[in-house]
């Protein structure tokens, strides 16, 4: 074996995929029983409809050396992303654009009327003399919108009330002039047609590289622990990089998810795939229906059956899957104490989300990868 990897998620699927085409033999190792990280995706057994198991998943990427390398190992549907959001019982179309502020304020206003509006009543604060994040959200957007729209989701996505919230949480709000409700602004964007699965079975499929799933690189009494391979092998590590040093600098904090699945018996429960909940009473963030995101799979779903997953958010526990840093001032320290850790360990390089404390996107982590086999690997 030429290279281990730790981690089968874009990342570690990445760095595998590139080293196996380059003739090495790579050994890629997680610990959940399946592949993938929080890509992966699988069938819900009852309606066959494709459930993201760590939450929904949108690609989209501007990056034409990621679209080029993706596309080796699926084609995307044309799928389009947009989110809605219920305030009040009432549903509104995000990101905040021309027609959330004349639904909301029961208007026409013009694209002009509209900024003029709202930059009189962003005008309560200024920005940069914003003490908290709601100052900041009533700054950006003024006190009606950030109050309808930012605030009571902000405080459940935290747990916190955003008066007790730094503002350099938000540097923008963005509010667009026009009906344009595309969530994305990227070039390229859409979903694997076959399902993630598919996707990162492929990256995976190649006589140079093993998979063995439900193995721990921190327990010694499996093959490929970190006693019995760093310093042996080129170890490529895309777990927590707090654990790998054993939380010598303190544990960074994350924000973890939970999910409420239910099947139900109606064809259609929301009419969109993402449905935010934007108010204190409601205590989920949002509900995702999984049969919108592959209109192009009706045929194949069933008609009087969906699937829905309600998200709730709050901090991690050391046991919880880590989603989103949360990046307090102790957690930059700690990181910067982690990254000169990591640097004088011999032989193992620190990627993906997990491994640099980062919050990526998919085509940032394929990116970052493809960076790193290029630069530092091949
Ligand atoms: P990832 O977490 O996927 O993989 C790391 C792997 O390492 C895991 O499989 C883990 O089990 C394994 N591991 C950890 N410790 C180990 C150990 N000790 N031994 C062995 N294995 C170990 N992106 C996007 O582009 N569009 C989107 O819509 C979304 N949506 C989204 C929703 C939610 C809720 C989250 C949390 C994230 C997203 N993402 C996203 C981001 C996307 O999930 C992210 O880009 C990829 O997961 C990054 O891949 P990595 O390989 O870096 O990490």
């Amino acid at each position: 074996m030429d290279l281990l990897v730790v981690g089968s998620g874009f990342f570690g699927l990445t760095i595998a995929e590139r080293a196996a085409a380059s003739g090495r033999k790579v050994t890629v190792i997680d610990r959940r029983p399946h592949i993938g990280g929080n890509a992966y995706s699988e069938d819900e057994p009852t309606t066959g409809i494709e459930v993201h198991r760590y939450g929904a998943h949108l690609f989209h990427t501007s990056n034409p050396g990621v679209w080029e390398y993706v596309n080796r190992f699926t084609t995307f549907t044309d799928y389009v992303h947009r989110v809605y959001t219920n305030h009040k019982g009432v549903v509104f179309p995000l990101p905040i654009n021309l027609g959330t502020i004349n639904q909301f304020f029961q208007a026409a206003y013009s694209p002009d009327e509209a900024r003029a509006l709202v930059h009189e009543l962003a005008g309560e604060f200024d920005a940069k003399d914003a003490a908290n994040l709601e100052e900041k959200g009533i700054a950006l957007i003024g006190r009606p919108l950030y109050e309808a729209f930012i605030r009571d989701y902000t405080a459940k996505q935290w747990q916190t009330d955003p008066k007790d919230l730094p503002a350099e949480i938000i540097s923008r709000l963005p509010v667009r002039y026009t009906y344009d409700n595309r969530y994305f602004n990227d070039t390229w964007e859409g979903l694997p047609t076959d399902g993630y699965t598919a996707w990162l079975e492929r990256m995976a499929d190649h006589p140079n590289i093993e998979v063995r799933l439900g193995t721990d690189f921190f327990d010694d009494s499996q093959p490929f622990h970190k006693t019995a391979t760093v310093g042996q092998l080129p170890v490529v590590y895309t777990g927590p990089v707090d654990r790998y040093f054993d939380y010598a600098e303190g544990a960074l904090s994350w924000r973890t998810l939970d999910f409420e699945q239910e099947v139900l018996d109606v064809g259609d429960f929301q009419g969109t795939s993402v449905m935010n909940y934007a108010d204190a009473d409601v205590p989920y963030t949002r509900i995702h229906e999984f049969k919108h995101f592959h209109p192009e799979r009706a045929d194949r779903h069933p008609s009087d059956k969906t699937v829905i997953m309600r998200e709730f958010s709050r901090f991690a526990t050391r046991e919880d899957e880590p989603y989103y840093p949360v990046n307090t001032p102790d957690d930059r320290a700690g990181l910067v104490a982690y990254r000169e850790l990591a640097k004088g360990e011999q032989g193992v390089l620190f990627g993906g989300r997990l491994g640099t404390y980062q919050y990526l996107d998919m085509h940032m982590a394929i990116g970052s990868a493809l960076s790193m086999w290029n630069n530092q690997l091949a």
